[in-house]
């Protein structure tokens, strides 16, 4: 998408320096900095400090991680280091391990010489496929928008809710939830966003930025905002994206999102999740049971950052001294809350019939991931 008329995908290539490139998404929406990655350490550190986030994009940059693991050091026991290193960066998101198996399934058969070479060439499909994906589920999720349109008055938009940043900084391109918000946009279908702040990290302000620069209307509000709206007819469809979707439907993302579903549910407002099918995870069932959520540091909790107004960038405390904090990332809403999953190949129900009907040669493969 366009960052000030240029277009940026999340990540890219530097040929000549051999090096991936990333956008430091700590510094927005404050500052659009860019930079290199090129050891093991700073790919981890930029997984686990969310430089990039986003499930799609942790994948991708999995992907290109373990091309430079090859590059230092093609072994077989060096396969093993580099996955075992890699997939305890972040444990939610199955994306990580979704990409790491994939280039593992790669690389094994190949000689060491080879693999350097093959692993950078998957992780370069990964990032061009996941940009495919997301377009597909743009064009699939934008047919409801458009639905809901032709019942509105003409020029009243189509009011779209969404929780954390599943836009274009969280894959490689378009975003998943908010792929449908810009096609309909793209399309001339008037559309509107509320933005949940999503605390504590305030990825809604990612998502605030992108619609911004791409002139889609939208409203950032309070992540306690959502029912409300929803009781006085303000929300026509909830969007939001997945870091795991078991095989039943159930779906994680980011902490706060089960809490809009039910709001969703007991106000009949359609809730759909908008899943590319890397996002699932074939071997579990029960996601409340069997997804590990992420704890991060209680210092996210606690404080809360921000720009003074010469435009430094302030961390401040908002807890008492001697509080503790507790900062559970994501969590699980029950396959039962969902309306539907917009997928690359189109909408079905969050069920395992469901499912297994759209992807049944993934469904199939033992273990899928
Ligand atoms: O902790 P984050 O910012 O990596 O969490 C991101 C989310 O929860 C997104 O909604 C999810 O990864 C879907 S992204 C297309």
């Amino acid at each position: 998408m366009k960052v000030n008329g240029t277009h940026y995908r999340s990540l890219w290539w530097n040929t000549d320096l051999e090096a991936l490139e990333i956008i430091d998404q700590r510094s927005l929406p404050y500052e659009f900095k860019t930079q290199s990655v090129n050891t093991m350490e700073e790919y981890a550190a930029a997984i686990v400090e969310m430089r990039v986030r986003g499930a799609p994009l942790i994948g991708a940059t999995a992907a290109y991680a373990m091309a430079l693991a090859m590059k230092l050091d093609p072994s077989d026991a060096n396969i093993d280091k580099a996955w075992d290193y890699f997939h305890e960066t972040r444990p939610t998101a199955i994306n990580l391990r979704w990409a790491l198996n994939r280039s593992k399934a790669l690389l094994l058969p190949l000689s060491p010489d080879q693999r350097a070479a093959a692993a950078l060439q998957l992780a370069h499909e990964i990032a061009d496929e996941d940009v495919d994906i997301n377009a597909a589920i743009g064009r699939n999720g934008m047919a409801l928008i458009k639905e809901i349109a032709a019942t509105k008055k003409p020029g009243e938009p189509v009011n779209v809710l969404t929780h954390c940043n599943a836009g274009w900084l969280a894959t490689v391109d378009w975003g998943t939830a908010t792929s449908p918000v810009y096609h309909a946009h793209n399309a001339g279908i008037a559309v509107h966003v509320w933005v949940d702040e999503t605390r504590p990290r305030n990825q809604g302000a990612l998502t605030s930025w992108e619609l911004g620069s791409h002139g889609v209307p939208h409203t950032y509000i309070v992540d306690n905002a959502g029912g409300h709206l929803m009781q006085h007819g303000l929300v026509d469809l909830v969007i939001v994206g997945t870091d795991r979707t078991t095989n039943r439907g159930d779906v994680c993302n980011k902490i706060g999102t089960y809490l809009k579903a039910l709001a969703a549910q007991d106000n009949n407002v359609p809730f759909y999740v908008a899943l590319p099918s890397p996002t699932i995870d074939w071997t579990i069932a029960d996601g409340v049971a069997d997804i590990p959520i992420e704890e991060r540091d209680a210092h996210e909790t606690s404080h809360i950052q921000g720009t003074l107004p010469d435009g430094t960038l302030q961390s401040v405390k908002v807890t008492p001294d001697g509080t503790p904090s507790g900062n559970p990332a994501f969590d699980v809403t029950p396959n039962r809350l969902v309306t539907g999953l917009i997928t690359e190949r189109g909408i079905c129900p969050a069920s395992e019939q469901g499912l297994r009907e759209m992807f049944p040669e993934l469904a199939s493969k033992a273990g899928g991931v």
